[in-house]
């Protein structure tokens, strides 16, 4: 399906794609633990309108994320004939996307960035894991080539194979087309039992578009990190280990030490730019091209 098919009214359901963020936050309070059963009834019953728009973000993500449409967005993103930047260039890009929710209280896209990027250099982490932390949302430049929101953040998961229960608000997946197609509506669907998930794709937005781009320049560690990060029904509740081979298991050892990082080193404290921007331009030297193509 193109975008031009889809209602106007059916792109954008989020402020900001930073609610999706927040409200992961508020679904994993916190660290490492899946969420009891308490505490995820709690988090599906408080009404807000805040929730309405979360709920309309996920129905839409659930129903358009098809295993045909995840081929349609590769083929059409992984051209890279968009344009050419240099990487602190690219992130200046993505800070363009500003967001309708509170200017005073919300941090900018680079802001994050630096803040996860400063957090794992406080804990005396390699520099690539740092470089990771810094560019890892970089990929949400997809909003900027209007992408709709549920094509560019939320949670992640397999196509071409059953939807999990385990992911968040399952019963959105009742309105996706593959629920109903023998291909693709098994437990494996068109996938042999623990192939690994590089024979697997993953549903179509950021952590997938920015692996791409990086893929030949960073550790293998690092680019778990970027391409599952938001695999929440992986991280947190181990619904996709039938999918995983050995070495999936081990390297997301890394995914999960990266994800605290993501989630809890958002401080009110906005990083000051110009005095990180040295360090980050030297570990972007040391790793990436001068230019990368989007
Ligand atoms: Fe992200
Ligand atoms: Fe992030």
């Amino acid at each position: 399906m193109s975008n031009t098919a889809i209602p106007a009214s059916e792109v954008n359901p989020l402020q900001s794609i930073e609610q999706w963020e927040d409200d992961v936050l508020v679904r994993y309070p916190k660290e490492g633990k899946p969420a009891k059963e308490k505490e995820k009834t709690e988090f599906r019953n408080y009404d807000t309108p805040q929730r309405d728009t979360v709920r309309e973000f996920y129905r839409l993500n659930h129903k358009y994320q098809t295993y045909e449409f995840v081929r349609e967005k590769q083929k059409e993103f992984l051209q890279f004939n968009r344009k050419e930047l240099r990487v602190w260039e690219a992130m200046e890009f993505l800070n363009t996307l500003v967001d309708d929710s509170d200017p005073d209280t919300d941090l900018d896209q680079l802001q994050h960035l630096l803040q996860t990027g400063e957090a794992i250099r406080a804990d005396g982490h390699p520099d690539w894991f740092v470089l990771t932390g810094f560019i890892h949302d970089m990929g949400k430049v997809l909003c900027l080539f209007g992408e709709p929101q549920w094509a560019v953040v939320g949670d992640t998961f397999p196509v071409g194979c059953a939807f999990s229960d385990k992911i968040v608000y399952p019963e959105y997946f009742a309105a996706n087309p593959d629920t109903k197609d023998s291909r693709f509506n098994t437990k494996y669907g068109m996938y042999e039992p623990n192939c690994g998930l590089k024979n697997v794709h993953m549903s179509w937005g950021h952590d997938e578009y920015l692996y791409h781009i990086v893929k030949d320049y960073l550790p293998e560690e690092a680019l778990y990190m970027i391409r599952y990060h938001s695999f929440y029904s992986q991280h947190r509740e181990h619904a996709y280990e039938h999918l995983m081979d050995e070495h999936d298991k081990e390297m997301f050892k890394w995914v999960d030490k990266f994800n605290p990082y993501d989630l809890y080193s958002k401080s009110p404290k906005p990083p000051v730019v110009s005095e990180l921007k040295p360090y980050y331009e030297e570990l972007i030297a040391k790793y990436l091209p001068a230019t990368i193509r989007l």
